[in-house]
């Protein structure tokens, strides 16, 4: 029995994924839900896994073998809230990424809000190197490039479609003006995948507004990386929500801005 419990704030059972997998789905995207009215900056959420020793990656060298059922069930769910996953191209390539799919099971709440019934993907490098396979260029969404003046634009409208390449920045993709550049286009629900890489820069760049965490059952040594690695950020956050489901820990950390002076 896949039990959700919510431990904070307050306890009280958010479904059962074995029993009612639709309902606790439902649940879980109420739980997750965006602020409304989103910010017109866009409003940046992360969605990470970590081994209990802190590592991103499990001993085949990528993060798929960290999530169970229960990570997956919120990894939808995220999925299905949001009107853009942001992914740096690392784990596109590591992960085999496809162009994210419409899932029924959010197609109302989608068309509620007037979004797509899959969300668009943003694909962040500096080199230009998105291999071209799984479709991910061919989904139901738009498929952006998130890319510096270095790269081989040519090369890359070719592959996106002349409008889905955005250039912000000359050596490093600037994720501010990045994230700045794709909510304008209408896409503020982003939902930001890793890796560890991206996720580092963006948390230094100060565009990061909430950790979504799985906690994953098991140590493994080694050295993978954490989930967020690069320059200093030195980032604080306060949980929104805990769920124990079974053997896995489920967060939900809003970022503390430090308003400008
Ligand atoms: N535990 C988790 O939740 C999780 C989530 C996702 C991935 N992962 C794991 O993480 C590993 C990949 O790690 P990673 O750090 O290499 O992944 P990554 O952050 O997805 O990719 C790094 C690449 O993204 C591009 N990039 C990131 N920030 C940039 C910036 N500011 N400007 C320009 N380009 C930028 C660069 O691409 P180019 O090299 O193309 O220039 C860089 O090499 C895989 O093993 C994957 O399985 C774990």
């Amino acid at each position: 029995m896949t039990v959700l419990q919510l431990l904070l704030p307050g306890r009280a059972e958010v479904g059962n994924l074995t029993t009612d997998p639709e309902p606790t789905l439902q649940a879980l995207a109420d739980l997750y839900a965006y602020p409304e009215p989103v910010p017109s900056r866009g409003w940046v959420r992360a969605n990470m896994v970590s081994t209990l020793d802190g590592s991103a990656t499990g001993p085949d060298g990528v993060s798929g073998a960290l999530g169970g059922a229960v990570d997956k069930a919120t990894f939808k769910a995220l999925r299905g809230l949001s009107d853009l996953v942001l992914v740096g191209a690392g784990t596109v390539r590591a992960e085999g990424y496809h162009a994210p799919s419409a899932d029924p099971v959010f197609a109302d709440r989608r068309r509620a809000r007037g979004q797509r019934p899959a969300p668009a993907l943003a694909v962040v490098t500096r080199g230009g190197h998105v291999p071209n396979e799984n479709g991910i260029f061919d989904g139901s969404s738009p498929t952006y490039v998130v890319t510096t003046a270095q790269a081989d634009l040519a090369k890359l409208r070719d592959l996106a479609g002349k409008d889905q390449v955005i250039v912000a920045g000359d050596e490093d993709v600037d994720l501010d003006d990045a994230i700045r550049a794709l909510a304008g286009r209408g896409f503020r629900r982003l939902l930001l995948e890793g890796g560890p890489t991206l996720l580092g820069q963006a948390l230094a760049q100060g565009r990061v507004d909430e950790l979504c965490l799985t906690w994953a059952p098991m140590l493994v040594g080694g050295t993978g990386p954490r989930i967020a690695i690069g320059p200093e950020s030195g980032v604080t956050a306060r949980p929104a929500h805990l769920i124990a489901a079974e053997d896995v820990l489920l967060g939900r950390w809003l970022v503390q801005h430090i308003p400008n002076d």
